[in-house]
């Protein structure tokens, strides 16, 4: 076998044979097919697609590469959640606890941030000491003991996905639905849980901006969960604005103890509630009550046990920013759009994102929201707050902020979006 002809098949808008994607995927994690054929081919694959079996067969592949986790010595089903990721979307730091409190174990293996969508660990690590990096068998015992567990991927669970992702990020070839199916799914059937539920967004914050694409997304991933036994179901949710009131690290960790508190914003808790209630019916877990559990403080003691196991502390104050700028309105009007993309980049500039893998980020960076869409306000309130420890970054925010809202004349009518698209 050899590479040039695989890129030439899919260039030439081929279909990929069973051993063209094995042989290319295994000679790619040793280092036999160099970054820049790798990178053709994944650029063939976005302009050319791939058919059901060839992505049934290259997510196969990269399961392949590496180890499989097992959860087979659990005594509870185990139900996990991806989130193809958006704004403001600190979902699974209340839903992780509170699915654990109804009876399911929750392993969930969660990334970081990458440009203007945050990263669940980023997140978790403005808790004062609280750890991202746990070995198997510490997340076994974590899991075990607490009913849930929220670390980063182990080195040994599909590096082939590890080495294609970081390729694709700088080669403009993310965008793929074949390569970001095959990607989120290998990485979850390889963890080994049950059932997953999977939130796809769609909209100007999320990866797929129309509802069709996301549609798409969402069947071909339940396709390949399904067939390698995992009970996989997904729902399509709005991500035209920002889920809640916050988008930045400690921001959201705040808001969601909020929601794990009994309180928090209605967007947020109604997303938690319906995830919830999927991930236990797919995990088979019968006559819970997720609304319950977060009134009656059940979900918050898995928080406070779950966020120790890892050596944090649940009752330290979370990091606040040393600098905020306050943005206000500039009519009297109904808000009818606030931008989940541009309030997404604006949280990256001030610090809340990175540009590289290997930057660092600000704990308490982030735009707290004083409005949401269809929200009634008046010239010169509040809109939003900026907060930021280097206020340099300001300027920088402001001008992605410059076109992020509407606001239309008073008393029109404006329905904002559902939460639960499909
Ligand atoms: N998340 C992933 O894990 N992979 C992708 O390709 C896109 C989002």
């Amino acid at each position: 076998m050899d590479v040039i002809s695989v890129i030439r098949t899919k260039r030439d808008r081929g279909e990929l044979s069973d051993d063209q994607i094995d042989w290319v995927i295994d000679a790619y994690t040793r280092g036999a097919v160099a970054d820049e054929q790798m990178s053709a081919l994944a650029m063939a694959i976005l302009l050319n697609g791939m058919n059901r079996r060839e992505i049934a067969r290259w997510t196969a592949a990269m399961i392949a590469s590496g180890e499989r986790m097992d959860f087979s010595s659990l005594s509870r089903p185990t139900a996990d959640k991806h989130s193809t990721g958006g704004v403001g979307d600190k979902i699974t730091l209340p839903l992780a606890p509170l699915v654990a409190a109804c009876g399911a174990a929750v392993p969930q293996l969660s990334g970081r941030g990458l440009g203007h969508t945050g990263g669940t660990l980023d997140k978790l690590e403005s808790v004062p000491g609280w750890r991202a990096l746990l070995s198997n068998d510490e997340m076994l015992e974590v899991l075990d003991s607490t009913g849930a567990v929220i670390c980063a991927a182990g080195d040994g669970l599909a590096p082939a996905d590890k080495k294609l992702y970081a390729l694709r990020d700088v080669t403009g070839t993310v965008e793929a639905i074949p390569l970001i199916a095959s990607s989120i799914m290998s990485k979850k059937i390889a963890e080994g849980t049950g059932s997953l539920v999977l939130d796809v967004k769609a909209g100007s914050g999320a990866f797929m901006k129309t509802v069709e694409d996301a549609r798409e997304l969402a069947s071909t991933m339940v396709g390949l969960g399904t067939d390698h036994g995992v009970r996989t179901v997904a729902l399509i949710t709005d991500m035209s604005t920002p889920l809640g009131l916050t988008a930045g690290n400690a921001l959201e960790v705040r808001e969601s103890v909020e929601v794990l508190a009994g309180g928090g914003p209605a967007d947020v808790v109604e997303l938690t509630l319906a995830l919830a209630r999927e991930m236990l019916d797919a995990a088979g877990v019968k006559d819970a009550d997720p609304a319950k559990a977060l009134a009656d403080g059940s979900a918050m003691d898995v928080w406070r046990r779950m966020i120790a196991a890892q050596g944090g502390d649940p009752d330290a104050p979370l990091p606040t920013s040393k600098e905020q700028h306050v943005v206000t309105a500039a009519a009297t009007g109904v808000l009818t759009r606030l931008d989940a993309y541009d309030i997404g980049v604006a949280a990256w500039r001030l610090g809340a994102g990175r540009a590289r893998k290997e930057d660092p980020v600000q704990a308490a960076a982030g735009v707290e929201l004083h409005a949401k869409p269809g929200d009634e306000i008046r010239a010169g309130q509040p809109l939003l707050t900026l907060h930021t420890d280097t206020p340099d970054r300001f300027a920088y925010a402001l001008e992605a902020i410059g076109d992020s809202y509407d606001i239309a004349a008073p008393g029109t009518e404006h329905t904002p979006s559902p939460v639960v698209l499909e």
